[in-house]
């Protein structure tokens, strides 16, 4: 086991008051968030789209981490450096999304696994000699329907052989069991799928000898469906996820980086700060979201290089913003 290398780059990715950006767009996600500033997919648009994010001045005062997609880790800035190159010259360590998305769990409905493994050691070997030092796979599961007991076991088992893998060849893996947002289900009915699905991903963890000094969980918070009657309070939301999770996530876990699901960037923020303002938990949290920090960047940017500047200045500020809520620091006054 690779335990030197491992704790090295937890250790860079763990900093006080420091998250990741999610910037691991699949050429269908990416494509749907630009259809969106009606923009279109080409791959220099992609590019010049993370090269606006992988440069904004000051990032690397609230981001220690960025997740790349398989096309990035090629990828170069406008002045011919690499991408990784970019980052790491920057202190932020460059990681990469590893899984092969999602397909129908076939003969039960509903159900959604990850796909992936096939070939994954030579994959993760190889996005490894191109610079990467952690990696990402993410599952999900819906609340209503509840899951079938196959998926959760399958994805939960995919996860565990999937970081067993990342941590034979030195790699961080960022374990990613996502509970989606969409539906009407109620706080406690995501309360009680999100302790299934976390009781059965560390599991099957143990099963595949991972050591789980060197891995960092990144969950969904424990929210109310998108279309729930009842939205609960900020701090409802706080407690109950922070209730799950010392339920079932073991202290040896170094670190919980939330991703945010599809809520407001404002929303995401102010969950993490109340979490902070529960008393002391034996993991890191943070942040390592996607659209909450990058959604306003992007509506601002629309494709032309004339709002780069502001483009930029929304990212910051989002990752500033949650870097204050890593504090408990952070209050709605801030947006303005
Ligand atoms: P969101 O924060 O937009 O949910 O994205 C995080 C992510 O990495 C999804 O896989």
């Amino acid at each position: 086991m690779n335990a030197r290398h491992l704790s090295e780059i937890i250790n860079k990715i763990i900093q006080p008051a420091k998250g990741i950006l999610a910037a691991d767009e699949s050429l269908a996600t990416i494509t749907k968030r630009f259809e969106s500033i009606r923009l279109e997919p080409t791959e220099e648009n992609r590019r010049a789209y993370r090269e606006l994010l992988f440069t904004t001045p000051g990032l690397s005062q609230y981001i220690s981490g960025i997740i790349l997609f398989e096309e990035s880790l090629q990828q170069k800035t406008t002045s011919g450096l690499s991408f990784v190159q970019c980052l790491e010259q920057q202190d932020i360590v460059p990681g990469i999304k590893v899984d092969k998305g999602l397909i129908p769990l076939v003969n039960v409905e509903n159900d959604k696994i990850t796909q992936g493994l096939d070939g994954l050691t030579d994959r993760v070997a190889a996005y490894k000699s191109q610079g990467a030092k952690f990696a990402k796979w993410r599952a999900v599961f819906q609340v209503s329907p509840k899951p079938s007991s196959l998926a959760i076991k399958t994805n939960a088992n995919s996860l565990g052989m999937y970081a067993a893998i990342c941590q034979h060849h030195a790699i961080v893996p960022i374990v990613e069991p996502e509970i989606l947002i969409d539906g009407s289900h109620t706080l406690a009915e995501c309360a009680a799928i999100t302790e299934e699905v976390l009781r059965s991903v560390f599991k099957a963890l143990a099963k595949h000898n991972v050591l789980l000094e060197y891995i960092v969980l990144k969950p969904s918070m424990v929210l109310p469906g998108k279309t729930a009657v009842t939205q609960n309070s900020i701090s409802e939301i706080a407690q109950a996820t922070i209730g799950v999770f010392r339920r079932t996530v073991p202290a040896a876990v170094p670190s919980i980086n939330f991703l945010s699901g599809g809520q407001s960037p404002e929303q995401a923020t102010a969950i993490l700060n109340a979490i902070h303002q529960l008393s002391n938990q034996p993991w890191n949290l943070s942040f390592s979201y996607g659209r909450a920090l990058q959604d306003p960047c992007l509506k601002i940017w629309e494709g032309k290089t004339e709002n780069n500047l502001k483009a930029q200045q929304a990212l910051l500020k989002r990752a500033r913003l949650n870097s204050a809520a890593m504090l408990g620091s952070y209050d709605s006054s801030q947006e303005v």
